[in-house]
């Protein structure tokens, strides 16, 4: 049986170890992917310390890969969140395992990296060589979760789109809402992300440390959709009184605190407060597809498959700028 690395926890909690493992005999509608690369999200955290119900350890983490296949030799191909078309996110964490160099992923989850070109001969997408491996983990969940959010509302560009959060996810909610033609208001800790969220395309920052969220929100009009890619609750929760009217707060960063909904606000402003998981294969694929027109790239940093704990750590710390990338072969 071929051998390949792979990036295992042993147990809830535990360390990343290394280890040598079988390499996987894709079973019927599955397809076998040569890792390139593989980003290391927040969401990990759920799977490496055990707080998904249902896991069963030993694991091999990660669910946002990028590598080739056998559709066709060679092609470039990627994968997001989503175990399929019609599964769910349960599904999906326990198919997700792509810090190794191999993985068997269901071929109705799976990406080409394309500009959407559709072989009606081989009902499948095309492959494009215009998009890195290493930049397009970020997009397939830390991308199709943003840009699937903003497209997911009724805002017209113009209205005041706010992120909260500038992380992984974050960084690119920034870059969309830009492109994407709204006003857009980068919201974070302090003032050390300013200038970057700027750069990445906020025409304002709200320093949630020394500001009050909800008043800066309202000066600006009041937001018609708030991404809120923190893991805080209680800083969605300071967000929702700079909604504007038919405001919606999206809740994507996890979080165990609950947001509190203030009802007379949310009846005359006409507000919502909704969840949402990442995109399905399709939305990946749209969301590559509007990335290469308009010039959206994830700011990455590449760890070889040996230092992924130090990778992983580096990701928790908060200090990643934005988007810790795995490389296996490496
Ligand atoms: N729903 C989905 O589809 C989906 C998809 C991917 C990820 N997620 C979840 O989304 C969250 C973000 O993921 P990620 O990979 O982007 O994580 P990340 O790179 O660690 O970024 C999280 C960001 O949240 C910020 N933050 C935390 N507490 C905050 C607070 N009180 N006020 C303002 N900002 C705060 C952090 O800022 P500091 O730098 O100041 O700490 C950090 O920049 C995670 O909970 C993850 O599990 C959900």
């Amino acid at each position: 049986m071929a051998k390949m690395k792979a990036v295992q926890v042993v147990e809830a909690n535990g360390p990343l170890e290394v280890v040598e493992r079988d390499v996987p005999e894709p079973p019927e509608g599955h397809v076998l992917i040569k890792v390139q690369a593989c980003g290391i999200c927040h969401s990990d955290s759920l799977t490496k310390e055990g707080l998904w119900p249902g896991l069963q350890f030993p694991r091999v983490l990660g669910h946002e890969i990028a590598g080739v296949e056998d559709w066709q030799q060679g092609q470039r191909v990627g994968v997001g969140w989503h175990g399929g078309i019609a599964a769910t996110a349960r599904i999906a964490v326990t198919a997700t395992s792509c810090f190794a160099r191999r993985r068997s992923s269901q071929a109705s989850a799976t990406t080409a990296a394309t500009r959407n070109t559709w072989s009606r001969r081989r009902k499948r997408w095309r492959a494009s060589p215009t998009i890195s491996p290493t930049s397009m983990p970020p997009r397939f969940f830390a991308r199709a979760s943003p840009r699937s959010t903003h497209c997911a509302t009724a805002a017209r560009a113009g209205d005041v789109v706010a992120v909260l959060g500038i992380g992984g996810l974050g960084h690119l909610g920034v870059q969309f809402a830009r492109k994407m033609g709204f006003e857009t208001v980068a919201i974070a800790r302090g003032q050390d992300k300013a200038p970057l969220a700027k750069q990445l395309g906020a025409h304002h920052y709200i320093d949630s440390e020394s500001q009050n969220v909800a008043e800066a929100l309202q000066a600006l009009g009041g937001a018609r959709v708030i991404l809120a890619t923190a893991t805080s609750g209680k800083a969605m929760s300071a967000t929702i009184g700079g909604l504007g009217l038919n405001g919606k707060l999206i809740m994507v960063g996890v979080s165990d605190e609950p947001v509190e909904v203030p009802i007379t606000q949310f009846i005359m402003g006409r507000n919502s407060v909704q969840g949402w998981p990442s995109g399905t294969a399709a939305d990946s694929q749209d969301t590559l597809a509007f990335s290469a027109l308009s010039g959206v790239r994830p700011m990455i940093e590449e760890y070889p498959l040996s230092r992924a704990a130090e990778a992983y750590d580096r990701m928790m710390s908060g200090k990643a700028r934005f988007r810790v990338v795995l490389m296996p072969g490496k």
